[in-house]
C-alpha cells in the first residue's frame, strides 16, 4: 500500500498536533457518511491528517450508508468535494487516500447490515492491516444513536473494554440527549454496550486550539491565577456570535433545539468550565474533566421566576447583514410561524464556589448577529481609589482580559496609561497577542485534533457523562420554565443587530455593558 506522499515534516499543521504517540492501525466506520458533517468537516479532516502524515499507514475509512454505492462511487463523490480545498498536491495525495476509503451499504435497523459490516472490517484487517482496531463515528441524527449502538453490540463489533488490544471506540456527535431525562436514558442504554472509557462524546469547541489554550493561559503562567477570583474579577462575559441564520435547510432541525440546546448546553458550558475551573492535579483526562464537572455542579438551581429574571431569549426579525436582506426567524424555511424556539439567548449566572461567589457570568449567543465572533472577556475590578481621570471607550473602564477564540485568535489585555502631557489623564491602551503573528500558522481544524485523539485513545477533549448530565440539569430548568403557561414569550431583535434590549438591561443591572465586538 502506498505511503503518504507528503513528508510529514513539511506540513506545519503537524507541529500543532499531538505527536507523542503515533496512532495505531485502525478502521474508522463513519455512520452518516453522505451527510453534511461528513462532507464539510470529517472526511476533509481525515484527508488533511493523512496528507500531513498523521494517520497510520494501516488505516481505512468505511463509509456506512443506505445507498447502493460501490467503493468507486464513494471515491468519486469525495474526490469532487475534497478537490476544491485539497491544496496544490491533491493529485499526488488523493489516490493513496482514496484507496483507504470504502463503502458499506446498509441500514441502521437491519442486523444483516451489521453482520456484513463485521465481515468487511475483518477483510480490511487482512487487506489494509487495520489489526482489528475499530472506531465507530456516529455522525447521524440523534434518534439513531441508541439503535446503532445496540446493533454494534448485537453484531459483536464492540470488544471488552478491559482488553488493551484490539480496541473499539465509539464517537458520538452532539446533541447527547435533548434534556436531562433523555440524556440519562441515552447514557443508560449506551452503558449496556459500552464502557465509559469507550465513549467519545464530541464537543468540537474542545478541539479548537484557542479553547485548549485557556488552560495553558491560566495554569501555564503564574501571573493570572492569583487574580482569577472574586477578589479581583468584577464580571466575565462569554460571547458566541454568529452571522449565519438557517441556511442549508437547517430550520426544521434547528427549531427543535434553539440556541440553548444548540450552543449553550455544550459549547458555552465548556467555555465556562474551562474559565472557572480549579487547577487540575495533572493534565490526565480524568483530572481535567473532574475539575470541569465541579463547575457545572456549581451552576445555580433556578426556579421559574429566577429563569425569567436571569435569562433572555429572542428571535430575529427580518433585517440585513453586510448589505444582504435576510428573513426573520419565523419566516425561515422549516420553522413553524408560531414557533417559540429562540435563536438568541443571553443570561446572567453566578457560580456557587468559594472562588466565584457573587461574580456575575454573562453568556450570550445568537444567530444573525452582525458578525461571527467568539470570545471570553474577564473584567477586573477598578482600583480601590480613583486617583486619575480615565478616558475610556465606555464606562466599563478597568483592566480587561479578552481571550479571542475565533476569529483573529489571540488575547489582549487592556490597561490604563498616562496620556502624554502635563495633565494627569489616563487612557485605556491594549497589549495584544495574535496567534497568526506569533506562530505564523493558522490553528489546525478542531476535527483533526479530535479525530487524532480518538485514534490515540485520549479522551481529555471529550465530554464525560457527568459533565453532560450536569450541564443538562441546569439547561433543563430553563427549558422547563419556558414551557410554563405564564412564561414570557421570546423577545425580538432585528437581524444584523446585537440582540434585544432586554439583554442590555440584564447586564446594566450590574453596572456594566456588553462588550462591543
Ligand atoms: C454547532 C452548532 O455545534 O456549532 C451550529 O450546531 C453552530 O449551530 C456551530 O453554527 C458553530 O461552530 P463554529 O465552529 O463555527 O463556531
Amino acid at each position: 500500500m502506498a505511503e503518504p506522499t507528503i513528508a510529514p515534516e513539511s506540513n506545519p499543521l503537524r507541529q500543532a498536533l499531538p505527536r507523542s504517540r503515533a496512532p495505531e492501525p485502525c478502521a474508522l466506520v463513519l455512520f452518516g457518511a453522505t451527510g453534511d458533517l461528513a462532507h464539510r468537516k470529517l472526511v476533509p479532516a481525515l484527508y488533511n491528517l493523512y496528507r500531513g502524515g498523521n494517520l497510520p499507514a494501516e488505516c481505512a475509512v468505511v463509509c456506512f450508508g443506505r445507498r447502493d454505492w460501490t467503493d468507486d462511487d464513494l471515491r468519486k463523490e469525495y474526490e469532487k468535494s475534497l478537490a476544491k480545498d485539497g491544496g496544490p498536491d491533491f493529485a499526488q495525495v488523493w489516490p493513496a487516500f482514496a484507496e483507504r476509503l470504502v463503502f458499506a451499504s446498509g441500514t441502521f435497523d437491519d442486523p444483516e447490515s451489521f453482520k456484513n459490516l463485521k465481515a468487511k472490517l475483518e477483510e480490511l484487517d487482512r487487506t489494509h492491516g487495520t489489526k482489528g482496531n475499530r472506531i465507530f463515528y456516529l455522525a447521524v441524527s440523534p434518534e439513531f444513536f441508541e439503535q446503532i449502538i445496540g446493533q454494534l453490540g448485537d453484531a459483536d463489533l464492540v470488544y471488552d473494554w478491559q482488553q488493551d488490544s484490539p480496541w473499539s471506540r465509539v464517537v458520538i456527535e452532539k446533541p447527547f440527549g435533548h434534556d436531562l431525562e433523555s440524556a440519562r436514558a441515552l447514557s443508560r442504554s449506551t452503558s449496556r454496550v459500552l464502557d465509559e472509557s469507550q465513549v467519545y462524546r464530541i464537543d468540537h469547541y474542545l478541539g479548537k486550539e484557542t479553547v485548549q489554550n485557556i488552560l495553558a493561559f491560566r495554569f501555564g503562567n503564574s501571573i493570572f491565577e492569583p487574580i482569577w477570583n472574586r477578589r479581583h474579577v468584577a464580571s466575565v462575559q462569554i460571547t458566541v456570535a454568529e452571522e449565519v441564520g438557517m441556511s442549508g435547510g437547517r430550520g426544521a432541525y434547528y427549531d427543535t433545539a434553539g440556541a440553548l440546546r444548540d450552543m449553550v448546553q455544550n459549547h458555552m458550558m465548556q467555555l465556562l468550565s474551562l474559565v472557572a475551573m480549579e487547577p487540575p492535579v495533572d493534565l490526565s483526562a480524568d483530572a481535567v474533566r473532574s475539575e470541569k464537572v465541579k463547575v457545572l455542579q456549581a451552576l445555580p438551581h433556578w426556579k421559574p421566576e429566577d429563569v425569567y429574571r436571569n435569562v433572555v431569549r429572542a428571535q430575529y426579525t427580518a433585517g440585513s447583514i453586510e448589505g444582504e436582506e435576510v428573513p426573520g426567524y419565523l419566516q425561515e424555511k422549516g420553522v413553524p410561524p408560531d414557533s417559540h424556539t429562540a435563536p438568541y439567548v443571553a443570561m446572567r449566572l453566578e457560580l456557587n464556589t468559594w472562588r466565584w461567589a457573587g461574580v456575575p457570568f454573562f453568556l450570550r449567543t445568537g444567530k444573525r448577529l452582525p458578525k461571527r465572533a467568539t470570545e471570553i472577556a474577564v473584567q477586573f475590578r477598578r482600583p480601590p481609589t480613583e486617583l486619575f481621570d480615565i478616558e475610556s471607550e465606555d464606562d466599563t473602564a478597568g483592566n480587561q482580559l479578552v481571550l479571542r477564540i475565533q476569529p483573529n485568535e489571540g488575547a489582549s489585555l487592556t490597561f490604563a496609561a498616562k496620556i502624554p502631557g502635563s495633565r494627569r489623564r489616563l487612557q485605556e491602551v491594549r497589549m495584544d497577542f495574535r496567534y497568526g503573528t506569533a506562530f505564523a500558522v493558522p490553528p489546525p481544524e478542531a476535527y483533526e485534533r479530535l479525530l487524532l485523539d480518538v485514534m490515540l485513545g485520549d479522551p481529555t477533549l471529550f465530554t464525560r457523562t457527568d459533565e453532560v448530565e450536569n450541564a443538562w440539569r441546569f439547561i433543563t430548568s430553563i427549558l422547563d420554565a419556558w414551557e410554563l403557561p405564564d412564561a414570557p414569550p421570546p423577545d425580538s431583535y432585528v437581524a444584523g443587530s446585537w440582540g434585544p434590549e432586554a439583554a442590555d438591561r440584564l447586564v446594566k443591572a450590574d453596572g456594566t455593558k456588553w462588550r462591543r465586538l
